[in-house]
């Protein structure tokens, strides 16, 4: 059995990258089961933290420690990655010494109403998990453009293929 974990990078309740998220997960073989990891309610990280048990701190980092693998869905805010998701990579970099994103195999999709299919947190998103030395899925790249709540018959099946790679690159070693 492998352990798939999740991360939506949108806190809206209405979220598309949500609803993108759970369409590639639909995919998944039946050797393979799938959580979220949670990013709502973890307080911004600051090194003053390193010296408490925070316990929404201790989930994540247990969640992660168990994944084989992370799929990571988010919209773009401002040309950049939404606040919530880049503390989950702080939080999960620290105590100095615990990096937890190391060799994890991490896959990016980024989706957008807009033109661009938020491009830019795309690619913010793939130099910082090169930085924390994650063993993120080179290709195929997804930065899904005029992305909706109805999820149209040709972008279902791009999805599909996308989930088809990933679950095949999670499977390997
Ligand atoms: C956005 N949005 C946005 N879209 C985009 O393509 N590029 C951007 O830079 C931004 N910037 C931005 C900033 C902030 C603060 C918000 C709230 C939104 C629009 C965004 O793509 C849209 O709200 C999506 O619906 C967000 O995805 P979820 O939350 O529905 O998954």
């Amino acid at each position: 059995m492998r352990n798939i974990a999740f991360i939506v990078g949108s806190l809206s309740r209405q979220s598309v990258n949500r609803h993108i998220a759970e369409h590639i997960l639909k995919n998944a073989p039946t050797d393979v089961q799938a959580e979220e990891i949670q990013i709502h309610d973890l307080p911004l990280y600051t090194q003053d933290l390193d010296e408490q048990v925070v316990p929404s701190y201790e989930r994540v980092r247990n969640q992660l420690k168990r994944a084989d693998a992370v799929l990571i869905v988010s919209p773009e805010h401002n040309r950049s990655i939404p606040a919530a998701l880049k503390n989950i990579l702080d939080i999960a970099t620290r105590p100095f010494g615990q990096n937890l994103w190391a060799n994890k195999k991490i896959a990016v999709v980024t989706a957008s109403p807009g033109t661009y299919g938020g491009i830019n947190a795309g690619v913010h998103l793939r130099q910082i998990l090169q930085a924390v030395g994650a063993d993120t899925l080179v290709a195929p790249e997804i930065y899904l453009s005029k992305a909706s709540l109805n999820i149209d018959e040709r972008t279902g099946a791009f999805l599909d293929k996308f989930a088809a790679s990933f679950f095949n690159w999670v499977n390997k070693d």
